[in-house]
């Protein structure tokens, strides 16, 4: 069974609310999951897990939420050689054309920076999440079936 962690960071709770989600599809996939909020996750501990999930929205214009930020700063010089990687968030098309959930493509950069292999293109979704929870938990499933 792959030990996957999944970490968001969540202003308004809507990466939060996809993230529940997107674990429900991991697990159904039989992967043994651990959700984290950001604020509560180590970068040191990502190495005890086969893969890896992060969960960001995207603020400012094309930043990363910002309790991700000092998670993002610390992964500096991390090796994740050997991991299996996914990223995913919501974001708003309309307001933010240019920078529409760039925070999944940066942390999906980063990752593979360090080593990491994605094995699912980034799930962004536009606008109200509600509608995504479905699609969340079947790209989650997705997920789980490429580790
Ligand atoms: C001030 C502000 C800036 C935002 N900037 C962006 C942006 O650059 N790109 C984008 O796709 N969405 C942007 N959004 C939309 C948020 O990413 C979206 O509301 C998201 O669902 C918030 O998720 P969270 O509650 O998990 O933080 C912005 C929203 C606000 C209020």
């Amino acid at each position: 069974m792959a030990k996957v962690v999944l970490i968001y960071g969540s202003t308004t709770d809507n990466t939060e609310m996809l993230s529940e989600h997107v674990a429900a599809g991991l697990e159904r996939g039989m992967a043994n999951v651990t959700v984290k909020n950001v604020t509560d996750a180590n970068v040191k501990e990502l190495t005890d897990y086969d893969a890896i999930v992060f969960g960001c929205s995207t603020w400012g214009e094309g930043d990363l939420q910002d309790d991700f930020v000092e998670f993002y700063d610390a992964m500096d010089g991390i090796s994740l050689d050997g991991k299996k990687a996914a990223v995913f968030g919501p974001g708003d098309k309309e307001d933010y054309p240019d920078s529409f959930c760039t925070a999944v493509d940066i942390l999906e950069e980063t990752l593979e920076k360090h080593g990491a292999k994605l094995v699912a293109d980034g799930f962004k979704v536009d606008g109200e999440v509600e509608p995504a929870f479905e699609d969340a938990e079947a790209w989650g499933l997705k997920v789980a079936k490429a580790l």
